[in-house]
């Protein structure tokens, strides 16, 4: 080569070089009706940040978010994700005259109240790509939607469980996406069968049906789709069984989700030797049969959760060996099995932060020899695990946020050092029935949020430390022998405390007038101790006072009229105490009680009239009640509070309490008169009970109170006859009215044969079914409808009857009351995994995911 071809060379491609770089600032233009479709959309939402730099200054293939075609200058994709817009997106929005566009990514922004447009099939020969997640959408998506065969990805998921998908519309799409390779729905409302037979397209690599309410036997073809990657069915109503054999190796599968579904069958072994799985669950089903451990070859698997099934097998500390990667293992509430060395298993898990091995039928034994052990652990539960002592391994543990050890047999003195265990990351400590009798000195002050230490064996005063964990929310203390007072520095734990517990101890003296300050406290038990003296004034400014129990103490004074302005008390339990005085609400307030839902007052000194204006509250009750038609439960962040009410002798067990649960004992009071009408109003009244009291008068004939379920009106001074309306309340299950003076004829009726004599005793003018004294022919038969006093033709007037029962005779059944029950707590955890979106909300669970 000369130097002048070289330079001609040169020259060219320095000529080629400028036309270039012209020719393509041309191409680079974007067209002017597209632009002009941008800023209309920008115009829609006008303070949006995320449109900042869309102007008419700059050329719009360089607005942010916005892409174009590099030859043709068409815009191609849109991405405005996390971009704080706020607004409703118009059924013919400008976008749609951007004809190319091939991906349009609006998630996370609030387009609240607005639906998917139906004109999104004019998309049809471009979309490949479309986001609208977590943006607040609702309404049903277009059918039109089908229209867009090329989709490759597309998601709708997390839009408040507002979003519709016909299925017929979700079935064409699974038809008409040929190309699809992402889809995601979490939380869209399909509600529907899969069919049994479905051609979808193999290159699918995620399909998420989070909490879409499928429900129906699980098709096996989902598990035929050699691309997989990850299957989501989490939170539906699928039924049926994981297919033994499945015609593809899914060597691409790294996350299978069937969580929270009701599905059975044994697990077949293809799961334990998929090559590429990283998160396996299978948590909440039925699932059952023997787990094969040994066939374990599961190199990259990080998460497993097999809880809550019925599955069985041996597990021992070799068990997991082979499971280096493994970082999360929920193996609770199923049969397994196995003798484990507690110390060496822990070991053995080199990279576990999060165990949980509870309820199930292992057998352990803890050595306590100075083992490796990760400190990495952040998530230890082992209820009912058979432990005997406090693991020593523990001590290693410096970042626990979460000990769960209750329900095991750990004897006497818990070790000094166990108070200081994960340092201070520790949120949640456990060690509720155990055989414990000493605590350590504890340790955390800043972040444990809950503890509790229920039944047990210890005792002392109230530990001290408790009242420096300034973050503390659940104390659970109840059931032990603590004594001594309750002491004022509870009154440090106010601006945290949410539910005290201290119920079942031995605590003595007055109750700390400390309340003031106590602005989230919702559930306040004291029972079953020995305090005396009044309620506390300064309990009045604890507005947000859910459930007061003050009962089986020696409490005494007056109802403080304050109480019946606690706008949110559900409950208020004074049962068993030495009070006394009127009930009667004073004028001043309007509407006592407004939310009570169970009042027992019963075995007190209380006297006059019953209080009617609480009952006409509740009444107002019962369309709270009618109105909901999912049961409400009255609890208190995963914490229920339930109680046990004696119905026929028995002692039953409530173990939660629905909204439409009310209660109301009154008994072994002094109460007088008689018993007003409106108690015959009250649809939402299950339980009443007057029974020992000087009440007197008739029994209400509007008492048919169709659900009420337990009527004691037993050892009063009632008169006349049982009006026949009772015997018409078909649930009624306990029925006393013995010791009073009613006479005639004991109404007749299907649910009054199943009352005994016992039902009726003592009440000498009455005769019929089930006494043995027969009626006379003169005996009157109850009328429907009575409005005249019969028992005085009758003959058989109160008068006649001069057994003087005393009133307010302290007896009757002592109820066995009131536990804080702690539900299995769910560890909701944000697992960030690579490609998905995931929101973390603690108590909306549907979006939530999740490891528990
Ligand atoms: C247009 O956007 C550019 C780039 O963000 C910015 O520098 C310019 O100030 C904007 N012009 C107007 C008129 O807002
Ligand atoms: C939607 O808007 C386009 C122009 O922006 C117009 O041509 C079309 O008729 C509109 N369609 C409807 C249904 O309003
Ligand atoms: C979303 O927008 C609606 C109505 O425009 C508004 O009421 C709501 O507060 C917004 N939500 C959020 C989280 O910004
Ligand atoms: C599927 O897409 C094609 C366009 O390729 C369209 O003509 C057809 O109507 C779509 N089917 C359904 C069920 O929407
Ligand atoms: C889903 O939609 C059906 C029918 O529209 C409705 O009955 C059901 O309550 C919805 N489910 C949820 C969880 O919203
Ligand atoms: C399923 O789809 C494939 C390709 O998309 C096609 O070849 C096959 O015939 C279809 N099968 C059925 C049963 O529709
Ligand atoms: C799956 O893998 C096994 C063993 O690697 C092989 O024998 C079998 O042919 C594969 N099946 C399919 C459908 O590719
Ligand atoms: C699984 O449940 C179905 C009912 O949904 C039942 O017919 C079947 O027998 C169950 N299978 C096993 C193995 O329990
Ligand atoms: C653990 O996972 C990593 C990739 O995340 C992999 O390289 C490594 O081999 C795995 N460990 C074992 C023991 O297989
Ligand atoms: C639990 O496993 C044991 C054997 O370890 C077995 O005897 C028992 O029947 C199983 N229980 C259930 C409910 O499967
Ligand atoms: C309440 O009890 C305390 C101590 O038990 C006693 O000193 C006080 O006099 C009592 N008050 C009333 C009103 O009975
Ligand atoms: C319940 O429904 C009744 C009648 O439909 C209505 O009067 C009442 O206000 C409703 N109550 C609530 C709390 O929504």
């Amino acid at each position: 080569m000369n130097d002048s071809k070289i330079f001609s060379i040169v020259f060219l491609l320095f000529l080629f070089t400028i036309f270039a770089s012209s020719s393509s600032n041309n191409i680079h233009k974007c067209h002017k009706k597209q632009s002009e479709a941008l800023l209309l959309f920008k115009h829609d939402f006008s303070d949006s940040y995320a449109m900042m730099s869309w102007n008419t200054s700059t050329d719009c293939c360089i607005w942010k978010g916005v892409t174009c075609d590099r030859s043709t200058g068409d815009v191609i994709g849109i991405d405005l994700s996390f971009g704080l817009l706020s607004g409703v997106i118009h059924p013919n929005t400008s976008l749609f005259n951007l004809p190319h566009l091939q991906t349009l990514n609006l998630a996370f922004n609030n387009f609240t109240g607005s639906q998917i447009p139906s004109e999104i099939g004019r998309f049809s020969n471009s979309l490949t790509h479309l986001d609208l997640s977590s943006c607040g959408l609702s309404g049903q998506v277009p059918p039109d939607i089908t229209l867009l065969h090329k989709l490759v990805s597309l998601d709708l998921s997390s839009n408040y469980d507002d979003l519709k998908l016909e299925p017929h519309v979700f079935i064409n799409m699974l038809r008409n996406f040929t190309n699809l390779e992402e889809l995601s729905l979490v939380g869209v409302n399909i509600s529907s069968v899969l069919p049994t037979s479905l051609n979808i397209s193999s290159s699918l690599k995620l399909l998420n049906l989070q909490s879409t309410g499928l429900q129906g036997k699980l098709p096996h073809y989902i598990f035929n789709l050699q691309s997989l990657e990850t299957l989501d069915l989490i939170l539906n109503q699928f039924t049926g069984d994981i297919p033994s054999k499945i015609s593809v190796n899914l060597t691409h599968l790294t996350s299978l989700r069937l969580s929270y579904n009701k599905l059975n069958g044994t697990l077949p072994s293809w799961l334990f030797t998929s090559p590429s799985l990283e998160y396996l669950f299978l948590d909440d089903n039925m699932f059952s049969g023997n787990v094969p451990f040994e066939l374990f070859a599961l190199p990259l698997l990080k998460l497993l959760d097999l809880s809550d099934n019925q599955l069985g097998g041996q597990i021992d500390v070799q068990t997991f060996r082979q499971l280096t990667n493994l970082t999360y293992l929920d193996l609770s509430s199923n049969n397994f099995s196995g003798e484990l060395e507690l110390d060496t298993l822990l070991s053995s898990l080199k990279n576990l932060e999060y165990l949980d091995l509870s309820y199930n039928g292992f057998s352990v034994t803890t050595n306590n020899a100075n083992h490796y052990v990760n400190a990495g652990f952040l998530f230890l539960k082992l209820a009912s695990f058979k432990l005997k002592v406090f693991p020593e391994s523990f001590r290693a543990m410096k970042q626990l946020q979460y000990l769960d050890l209750s329900g095991n047999e750990i004897h006497g003195q818990i070790p000094h050092w166990a108070g200081e265990i994960g340092r201070n990351e520790l949120y949640l400590l456990n060690l509720s029935n155990n055989f414990i009798t000493v605590l350590p000195q504890f340790q955390w002050y800043g972040r444990l949020e809950e503890l509790y230490l229920r039944s047990n064996l210890i005792e002392g005063p109230f530990p001290p430390s408790i009242c420096n964990m300034s973050s503390l929310r659940y104390l659970d203390i109840s059931h032990n022998s603590i004594e001594g007072v309750i002491p004022q520095c509870v009154g440090n734990l106010s601006n945290s405390l949410t539910i005290m517990d201290l119920g079942n101890n031995s605590f003595q003296g007055t109750i700390p007038n400390v309340f003031e300050g106590f602005i989230q406290l919702e559930g306040l038990i004291l029972n079953r101790n020995r305090l005396e003296g009044g309620v506390p004034s300064s309990m009045s400014k604890c507005e947000y006072l859910r459930v007061l129990d003050l009962g089986n103490n020696h409490l005494n004074g007056t109802l403080p009229g304050w109480l019946g302005e606690l706008r949110f008390l559900q409950v208020l339990v004074l049962k068993s105490n030495n009070f006394h005085g009127n009930i009667q609400p004073s004028f001043a307030v309007k509407s006592p009680f407004p939310g009570l839902q169970v009042l027992d007052l019963s075995h007190n000194g209380f006297v006059g009239e019953l209080p009617t204006k609480y009952f006409q509250n509740f009444d107002s009750m019962k369309n709270v009640v009618k109105n909901n038609t999912k049961p409400q439960y009255l609890d208190m962040v995963g914490i229920y509070y339930s109680f046990v009410v004696v119905v026929k002798g028995v002692y039953r067990d409530i173990p939660s309490l629905f909204v439409s649960l009310i209660i109301s004992d009154l008994s072994n009071n002094y109460f007088e008169r008689g018993i007003p009408e409106i108690i015959g109003n009250l649809s939402a009244l299950r339980v009443l009970n007057l029974s020992h009291n000087c009440l007197n008068g008739r029994i209400p004939y509007s008492l048919r109170i169709s659900e009420i379920e337990s009527l004691d009106l037993s050892s009063n001074q009632l008169t006349g006859n049982i009006p026949q309306s009772l015997a018409g309340i078909k649930g009624l299950e306990v029925l006393n009215l013995s010791q009073n003076h009613l006479v005639g004829h004991i109404p007749e009726g299907t649910q009054f044969k199943t009352f005994d004599e016992s039902s009726f005793a003592g009440n000498l003018g009455l005769c019929g079914f089930p006494l043995p004294k027969e009626c006379s022919e003169r005996t009157h038969k109850p009328q429907l409808e009575e409005h005249e006093n019969h028992e005085e033709k009758s003959g058989f007037t109160w008068e006649v009857v001069t057994l003087g029962y005393g009133c307010g005779t302290l007896l009757g059944l002592v109820m066995g009351y009131l536990l804080l029950s702690t539900r299995k707590v769910k560890w909701f955890n944000l697992i960030a995994d690579a490609g998905e979106h995931m929101i973390l909300e603690r108590n909306k669970r549907r979006y939530v995911f999740i490891g528990k």
